[in-house]
């Protein structure tokens, strides 16, 4: 087959932006989900958490010392207090005085301007956590059928069908890492009673196993394409899209004239 791809299958690779634009603006805060809607990417990925007092905030590691300047577990900080820190300046100074979005503030500012892919992050840390995300959801009516552009995922399967069970409606995803490297049949049939997505680290995939998701009557959307190599290879294999912290690799990839 081709290495190249037509204008058609190109414009059909769905684009998501890992934490938004992560490559370009601090990873889960507004500046990096305002550059993925301005580099026209389909969805934004975000992760989300839960504080001490029960709020939905947006974060990648389940503490804050990587992408802010505070110390410790998200769960130990109440949402005022998680909202002094900066989430910015490690990325660039021209960062600093980013925050931490609640889930609703992203929800309120992106629905039908961007599609969202909502990855529970650490769920089993955040006990009711399912439940808060799909009230917000429902309470803005955002839980029927074709209403908005909403995926729900996690990497922790009995989660994602709790959620499915809440929100029958919303498409979910099964997020996979290497230890899925085997997958049987048996196991995405399985996947496929609650999932309409096997999300896998980009690691694991072949053209074999994009066809066998293909036939489990699921989608593939690997993780996290940081190179426009790899990003080219995904295209090769078929996957459905790709979650990348460069948007533009799918729009660089090489198209058949
Ligand atoms: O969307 C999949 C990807 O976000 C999963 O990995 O660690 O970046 O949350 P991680
Ligand atoms: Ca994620």
């Amino acid at each position: 087959s081709s290495e190249m791809l037509t204008m058609q299958q190109q414009q059909q690779i769905v684009n998501v932006a890992h934490r938004g634009a992560s490559g370009h603006a601090p990873e889960n805060t507004l500046s990096a989900f305002d550059k993925a809607l301005e580099m026209k990417a389909d969805y934004i990925e975000i992760d989300v958490q839960m504080t001490q007092d029960g709020e939905l905030v947006v974060i990648h590691d389940t503490t804050v010392d990587r992408t802010t300047n505070g110390t410790g577990a998200v769960g130990d900080y109440t949402l005022n207090e998680i909202q002094q820190l900066d989430a910015g300046s490690w990325f660039g100074e021209e960062f600093a005085g980013e925050r931490i979005p609640t889930f609703e503030e992203i929800i309120d500012r992106y629905r039908g301007k961007i599609g969202i892919l909502i990855e529970l992050k650490s769920p089993e840390q955040y006990p009711g956590v399912e439940e808060k995300v799909a009230e917000a959801l429902i309470k803005r009516n955002m839980h029927k059928p074709n209403n908005s552009k909403i995926i729900l995922q996690s990497f922790n399967h009995e989660s994602v069908q709790r959620s499915k069970e809440l929100l029958p409606n919303i498409p979910h995803g099964v997020l996979a890492g290497l230890t899925w490297a085997d997958i049987t049949d048996e196991q995405l049939a399985q996947f496929a009673t609650y999932a309409d997505y096997f999300n896998p680290n980009m690691n694991i995939v072949t053209d074999e196993l994009v066809d066998r998701v293909h036939f489990a009557g699921m989608k593939i959307f690997p993780y996290t394409v940081r190179a426009q190599e790899q990003a080219d290879n995904l295209f090769k294999l078929g996957v459905d899209g790709i979650v990348t912290d460069f948007p533009e690799y799918v729009y660089k990839h090489p198209v058949k004239k």
